[in-house]
């Protein structure tokens, strides 16, 4: 364990075979038992290597990225997330169908806080710290310029991804956290259908956001 409590796992931004919450490896062998054609499996980080925009979501979607193996894709917070990237020109097609539809990314990588499908949609925060030493890898191998942060789980992970202090960056919509020697943070209220139904985040507010990552690229 490292000293913020994490799993040390060095030089692993991701392990395919990850069983190391138990609750949620058991909820995906039960999705998997219901679902035998879902990915039901940990959800790799989708786009481009070497992209100076990483955005954080929260955790893959039952029917969503659990079933597809792509974040993002099959749930409805990707309906608003992949129209945004085309339009600000890092994807090249406005919807992500599926895993082998050849949509790609530019300049853009899409990962989650959490690998697993959590139940109710909700991880745990024993999880939560358990997934980070992956984002804490996957940021350092290659840093970003700018990190987005899709919703307040999001963007507690990526500031302990990153060793900052949470009192030092409040979560805020629109928020930009600049960190000496450290990738600018952007905070985004998550896509979510409850989010985008409700208006909390409206299309304008987004793009409002993209604008923002835009210009500190
Ligand atoms: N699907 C994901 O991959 N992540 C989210 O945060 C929501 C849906």
């Amino acid at each position: 364990m490292n000293s913020r409590g994490d799993r040390d796992r060095p030089g692993i931004a991701f392990d395919p075979g990850c069983r190391a919450c138990p609750r949620l490896a058991a909820h995906l062998d039960a999705v998997r038992a219901k679902y035998p054609d879902y990915h039901c499996a940990p959800v790799p980080a989708f786009g481009d290597p070497a992209a100076r925009l990483l955005i954080v979501g929260l955790a893959p979607g039952e029917h969503g990225a659990n079933a597809t193996g792509r974040p993002f894709t099959g749930d409805y917070a990707g309906r608003l997330l992949y129209s945004t990237l085309y339009a600000f020109g890092f994807a090249s097609e406005p919807e992500s169908r599926a895993a082998d539809d050849g949509l790609a990314l530019t300049d853009c990588r899409i990962t989650n806080a959490v690998k697993c499908l959590p139940p109710g949609n909700k991880p745990i925060g024993a999880e939560i710290r358990e997934c980070n030493g992956f984002l804490q890898v996957e940021i350092a191998a290659r840093p970003p310029k700018v990190l987005l942060a899709l919703g307040r789980v999001a963007h507690d992970a990526t500031l302990r991804a990153l060793g900052l202090r949470q009192r030092d960056h409040v979560f805020g919509h629109a928020a930009v956290h600049r960190p000496a020697g450290q990738p600018v943070v952007i905070d985004s209220y998550h896509c979510s259908r409850y989010n985008t139904q409700t208006r909390r985040l409206t299309e304008a507010m987004f793009h409002d956001v993209f604008r923002l990552a835009r210009a500190h690229l």
